[in-house]
């Protein structure tokens, strides 16, 4: 008799839930049978989308409020990844400023890489250190088509995904062989109110045929998590793109190491 009685997926946390990538991700997965803890600072909307999980899945959601910016918001965060019931965390929660450096305010710049970078590696490692206890779980970072080469007006976002790009591309050698799962999104561009956030307008002057909507993406990125991808790029249509850019950056690694100065460094000789 086949068995119609299927495991429940465990617990899943999401940061950035209270909207955008987020808030659709945790829908998606309250719809595959996740329990569902929702952490952001805004606790009206995280109580609201977690009472509105409830009464249309079958599941567990829960508002978690924290700070990300903030160490003893990680920390709350942290707390929580350790429970035995968590199978997944989305690192989802990032902003981003439409400015140059020099028109950034220090205590921005400060926030978005307290958050994009230091919260994102913090939470990745309380994951990878409970997942390893358990001997499964899943690990999904959310970066940023925007890491691969320099955007104008985002140098501090861009940087801090392509942080993201290199750090979460490292941790698939410490989970080979085992039963966790390390997945890394790069979304292009999504309809999100992150554009807000980051100075108002952007979106709007953007062509409607580059911009993705919200579920379009989370939906992809499931996708690709279900296919098994460490990579998922919900936007790029030529995947072949990404293994080549894999490729080359691999080799420049190499080559970056000899012991003799470069031919054209030697000056006089
Ligand atoms: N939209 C795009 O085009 C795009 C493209 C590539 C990558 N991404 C990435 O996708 C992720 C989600 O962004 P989004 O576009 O969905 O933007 P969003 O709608 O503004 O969502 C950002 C989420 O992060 C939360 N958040 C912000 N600061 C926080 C903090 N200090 N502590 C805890 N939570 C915080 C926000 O909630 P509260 O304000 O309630 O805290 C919100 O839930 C980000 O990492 C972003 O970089 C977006």
């Amino acid at each position: 008799m086949p068995n119609t009685i299927s495991a429940h997926p465990g617990t899943a946390i999401v940061t950035g839930a209270s909207s955008g990538i987020g808030k659709i991700y945790a829908e998606r997965l309250a719809a595959r049978g996740y329990d569902i803890v929702l952490v952001a600072r805004r606790e009206e909307r995280l109580r609201a989308i977690a009472a509105d999980l409830r009464s249309r899945f079958a599941i567990q959601a829960d508002a978690l409020v924290a700070d990300l910016s903030e160490p003893s918001g990680v920390v709350t965060v942290r707390d929580r990844i350790a429970a035995d019931d968590v199978s997944l965390l989305i690192n989802n929660a990032g902003f981003s400023a439409l400015k140059a450096l020099t028109e950034t305010p220090d205590e921005v710049i400060t926030r978005m890489v307290a958050l994009n970078v230091t919260a994102l590696t913090l939470l990745s490692k309380a994951a990878l250190v409970a997942f390893k206890a358990r001997g499964s779980g899943t690990l999904v970072n959310i970066g940023s088509g925007a890491g691969f080469a320099p955007y104008p007006g985002i140098p501090v976002y861009g940087a801090t995904k392509a942080y993201v790009y290199l750090f979460t591309q490292s941790l698939q050698s410490e989970v080979a062989d085992t039963n966790l799962r390390v997945q890394l999104v790069l979304p292009g561009a999504v309809v999100s109110e992150g554009w807000e956030v980051a100075g108002g307008g952007a979106l709007e002057a953007l062509p409607e045929s580059i911009v993705m909507t919200t579920e379009d993406c989370v939906e992809a990125a499931l996708n690709g998590l279900d296919r098994g991808e460490c990579v998922t790029a919900p936007s790029l249509q030529d995947e072949a793109m990404l293994r080549a850019h894999e490729t080359d950056t691999a080799a420049l690694l190499q080559a970056m190491f000899d012991a003799r100065p470069a031919q054209r460094y030697k000056l006089g000789g």
